[in-house]
């Protein structure tokens, strides 16, 4: 495992990283993983056309396609969007965020709305840990966009060299490292490198082994 050096702040993407969207107890896996694949394409294609829809909206209109699609499973909407502000952290979350903050800032960057921010960190008993929740929707475009990384380092005040970006998502890995941030790759299912993009400084499996990487 290659030592991560020189890191003030962390700063972690939310959904896929510490919070389980893709958590089966609140839709069948099927529904769950068109709902996120959906969810994505809309924030891409949106920012490529140079217009902005918040967070919230566009995963009603994700879960409303998924509803469409499997309409054997009688998708309650409302319900689906209520459970999004109730995901449940990764277990090895609360353990590597005590750990990776020991002397360090932490901080989360998402595309995910201001507000659900707030609610899914305080319901997961983790708000405490970080110093700001920054979002994309003060710049209006979605990640992997650069103006949502460069948020990271304005809003922290950290040195680029000083901060390490943190994502589970292969796409926003390459977002960030592609953008001049130091990335961290959680690899939680064993996917590929990402072709495109930049590349993580570091690869692991959770967030315990990151905080093993900067110890
Ligand atoms: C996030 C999603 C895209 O930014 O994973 O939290």
């Amino acid at each position: 495992m290659p030592r991560v050096a020189d890191v003030d702040t962390v700063v972690f993407d939310a959904y896929g990283t510490l919070f389980d969207i893709e958590d089966e107890n609140w839709a069948p896996a099927d529904v769950v993983l068109t709902m996120r694949r959906k969810q994505l394409e809309y924030t891409w294609l949106l920012s490529l056309m140079g217009g902005y829809q918040d967070f919230p909206t566009l995963s009603r209109r994700a879960i409303e396609y998924a509803k469409a699609i499997y309409d054997e499973y009688s998708l309650d909407v409302d319900n689906v969007m209520r459970r999004l502000l109730h995901l449940p952290p990764f277990p090895d979350v609360a353990a590597g965020l005590k750990r990776l903050g020991a002397g360090r800032r932490l901080a989360i960057l998402s595309n995910g709305h201001p507000d659900d921010l707030e609610q899914l960190c305080v319901h997961a008993g983790l708000r405490t840990r970080f110093q700001w929740l920054i979002s994309a929707h003060e710049v209006r475009i979605y990640k992997p966009a650069p103006a949502v990384y460069k948020l990271a380092l304005e809003r922290t005040g950290t040195p680029r060299e000083r901060l390490l970006f943190v994502s589970a998502n292969s796409w926003d890995v390459a977002g960030a490292a592609a953008s001049g941030l130091r990335a961290a790759w959680v690899n939680r299912t064993g996917d590929p490198p990402q072709p495109i993009g930049g590349q993580p400084e570091v690869m692991v499996r959770d967030l315990e082994e990151l905080a093993a990487a900067l110890e």
